[in-house]
């Protein structure tokens, strides 16, 4: 493409939204900035906007706050948003996952898998995410592949940890690489005794390993594809945020993951005729840090949400927050969800 042809993308979330082949939405940023809030309303316009199709939004972070943004209660089973058809929340214990695989080499305490366990699972950094991640894509597709399963999801959104945790999660592929040749090597140190160890349930060990390689495959494979896989950051404008942002995107850039929108959310478009002293100095602050990403990211879709007057709580605020996303946020607009 050459320098004519470049036009700055449209600063809003639609090709997100009507995009036909996105198979997985990863929403990530620093604590606090809003990902809850804007992978919530992503999940919404794109439930909106295409009625034929399923979604699923999925928190992976311990605080679990789907259920605080919504206002009701979703567990370790998808299940529907009260009022909406075609929308399903999840929420994922991270810790629990690695407790299960360890459970099943606990019931003797002296044996050698235990040991094993222990030194696979804390020689690898980052090793108890993955593997909590890898539990929710198993039973994702389980849902997506057995009979009974009532819904087969178009689009997996993931409203992920804050940043630290977001880019170790990223490196599960090449976690599980690691994780697979150690398992391969104190299996073949183990090998005659494996077999033989009463009350130790090996195959079923042997069997998550298997599927971890064959999901590792799978995610090596979809997730690098900017088809199927994308990352939306979200960020405020302010230092700190900027400085992770960059860094965020560089680091997935680094794994082939796609990224090609922003979301600068909280912020204050004060207008001029605004007498309040404190409002001025931080529009002023932010719009800094605005016009320094407008040239940085002037290949991104860089959507610009406007703090508003409540807490974005509820179905109702959220689809109301969420306009924002299709519509950009006109300055001296209204800011109140009510
Ligand atoms: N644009 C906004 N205007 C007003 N309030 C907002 C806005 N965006 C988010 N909030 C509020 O800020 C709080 C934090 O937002 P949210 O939970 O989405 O952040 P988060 O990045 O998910 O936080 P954490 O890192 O703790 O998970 C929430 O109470 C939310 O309602
Ligand atoms: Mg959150
Ligand atoms: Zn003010």
């Amino acid at each position: 493409m050459s320098d004519l042809d470049f036009e700055t993308p449209d600063p809003n979330l639609k090709s997100i939204i009507t995009h036909d082949t996105l198979k997985w939405i990863f929403v990530g940023g620093k604590g606090g900035v809003g990902k809850t809030t804007s992978s919530s309303s992503i999940s919404i316009q794109l439930a909106l906007n295409n009625p034929n199709k399923q979604y699923l939004l999925i928190s992976t972070d311990p605080a679990h706050n789907l259920s605080d943004a919504f206002g009701e209660k979703f567990g370790k089973d998808a299940r529907k948003v009260t009022g909406m058809d075609n929308l399903s929340c999840m929420e994922i214990d991270p810790t629990s996952t690695i407790e299960d695989l360890s459970a099943d080499v606990d019931m003797d305490g002296n044996n050698p898998l235990k040991g094993m366990m222990a030194d696979l699972t804390s020689s690898i950094p980052g090793i108890d995410e993955a593997l909590s991640f890898m539990e929710v894509i198993k039973h994702i597709k389980n849902q997506n592949s057995t009979e009974k399963a009532e819904i087969s999801y178009d689009t997996i959104i993931f409203d992920t940890a804050p940043t630290g945790h977001t880019l170790r999660f990223l490196q599960l592929p090449q976690t599980f690489s690691k994780l697979l040749a150690k398992f391969d090597e104190l299996a073949g140190q183990f090998g005659g005794l494996l077999g033989s160890m009463g009350g130790v349930d090996t195959n079923s060990m042997m069997n998550k390993m298997t599927e971890l390689k064959e999901l590792t495959k799978l995610i090596n494979e979809q997730f690098t594809d900017p088809d199927v896989t994308t990352f939306v950051v979200v960020c405020i404008a302010e230092f700190l945020s900027l400085y992770e942002s960059e860094r965020l995107i560089q680091e997935l850039n680094s794994y082939g993951i796609d990224v090609n929108t922003i979301i600068v959310n909280q912020l204050l478009f004060t207008q001029k005729e605004d007498p309040c002293k404190r409002c001025q100095a931080r529009s002023k602050m932010q719009n800094k840090y605005l016009g320094e990403m407008d040239e940085l990211y002037e290949d991104f879709h860089l959507v610009k949400m406007p703090l508003v007057n409540t807490e974005v709580r509820g179905l109702e605020k959220l689809t109301k927050f969420s306009k924002f996303l299709v519509e950009p946020y006109v300055p001296g607009g209204s800011v109140d969800l009510d």
